[in-house]
């Protein structure tokens, strides 16, 4: 009989000092428990007429030490969490404050076109080429076919570096297709994602800086036919199975022949209209064959290679897709505008 006590006070003594407390709410429970009016130690302080005389005063050392060890732990507990409480106040960190909402940011819309068209031409085996938005003279016109004093210079309003004649931000992603041509020989199949530039009076429809994404594949045997799959299958997976294109002959001095593709948008409303021209097509790129004057200024061998180029405009395709009326809605980075768009890209 008096054994079974003395095992259970040894259990309490040990249940005392493994306790582990790491909070307030913790240590008044173990206060409760151990030290409380009520605590578990005063029934069994009762049993010592149950213990045998020559064991006695053994049992009321060992409750008194279980007594003991419970008040000193408790202390020891409580001044460690009071400072620690008060180290946390001093810090101003209250952590029974309530939290505040986390705010998800979205992708702008320009990003979700632009990540969008880079993972349809990723899926056709094309990767991504990224250049300089400072470029020269060079890589922007001349090997691009456009020399100095040639007109279509004059397509493209551009922004000099200041007291230079040769140092430009680029006015179209074009410019990449040097820059890799002069660097890796064919087969290249990239495209180039990127911001450009041109001196234009900013309004609804306009803007001096815009986005556009370059294509460019070259090989042996490449034709327009090659091309026109290719940006049918672009348009398809970007605008529905159903969607309609048509190519129109047009000019660009690095493609000979050359052409700009429109999509069908529609005429069903007024507003249709107005942004199609009452045509019902909405032109989205440019293309054509990659001229041989190009290949031979960037050093590929225009006998042996040839291929095509296409040079697409984000911020319409984006105004398109989410109806979107000004451009400059894109550049503004007004919160309440931006957070209105979520994608999965
Ligand atoms: N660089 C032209 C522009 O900004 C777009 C363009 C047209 C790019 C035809 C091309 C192309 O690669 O083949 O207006």
């Amino acid at each position: 009989m008096s054994e079974q006590i003395f095992g259970e006070l040894d259990a309490i003594l040990a249940e005392i000092q493994s306790a582990e407390i790491s909070d307030l709410d913790q240590l008044e429970a173990f206060r409760i428990k151990y030290l409380g009016s009520k605590n578990i130690l005063k029934p069994l302080g009762g049993q010592i007429r149950n213990v045998p005389n020559e064991k006695k005063k053994e049992f009321g050392q060992l409750l008194n030490k279980i007594k003991q060890e419970a008040a000193a732990k408790y202390q020891s507990l409580q001044d460690g969490l009071a400072q620690s409480q008060s180290e946390n106040q001093a810090a101003g960190i209250d952590f029974s404050a309530p939290t505040q909402e986390l705010r998800v940011g979205t992708r702008h819309p320009v990003s979700l076109v632009i990540n969008r068209i880079i993972e349809i031409f990723t899926r056709l085996g094309f990767t991504i080429a990224e250049d300089r938005e400072i470029e020269d003279d060079w890589h922007n016109f001349t090997a691009m076919n456009t020399p100095e004093h040639h007109p279509a210079r004059d397509m493209q309003d551009t922004f000099y570096l200041q007291d230079s004649t040769t140092r430009l931000l680029r006015t179209h992603t074009s410019s990449v297709q040097s820059r890799v041509m002069t660097s890796q020989q064919p087969p290249i199949r990239i495209i180039a994602p990127g911001r450009v530039y041109r001196n234009e009076t900013i309004s609804a429809r306009s803007h001096c800086q815009f986005h556009q994404v370059e294509g460019l594949y070259i090989d042996k045997n490449v034709s327009f036919a090659d091309m026109k799959q290719t940006l049918l299958y672009y348009a398809k997976e970007m605008y529905g199975e159903d969607v309609r294109i048509r190519l129109r002959p047009s000019y660009f001095p690095f493609t000979e022949p050359s052409a700009e593709m429109d999509v069908y948008w529609g005429l069903k409303t007024e507003r249709d209209h107005k942004i199609t021209k009452g045509t019902g097509w909405l032109e989205i790129l440019g293309c054509g064959m990659v001229d041989p004057n190009v290949l031979s200024n960037c050093g590929i061998d225009p006998e042996e290679y040839s291929g095509f180029a296409f040079g697409m405009g984000i911020e319409r395709q984006a105004m398109l897709q989410y109806r979107i009326g000004d451009i400059r809605m894109l550049f503004e980075n007004d919160v309440r505008f931006l957070k209105q768009f979520r994608s999965a890209y």
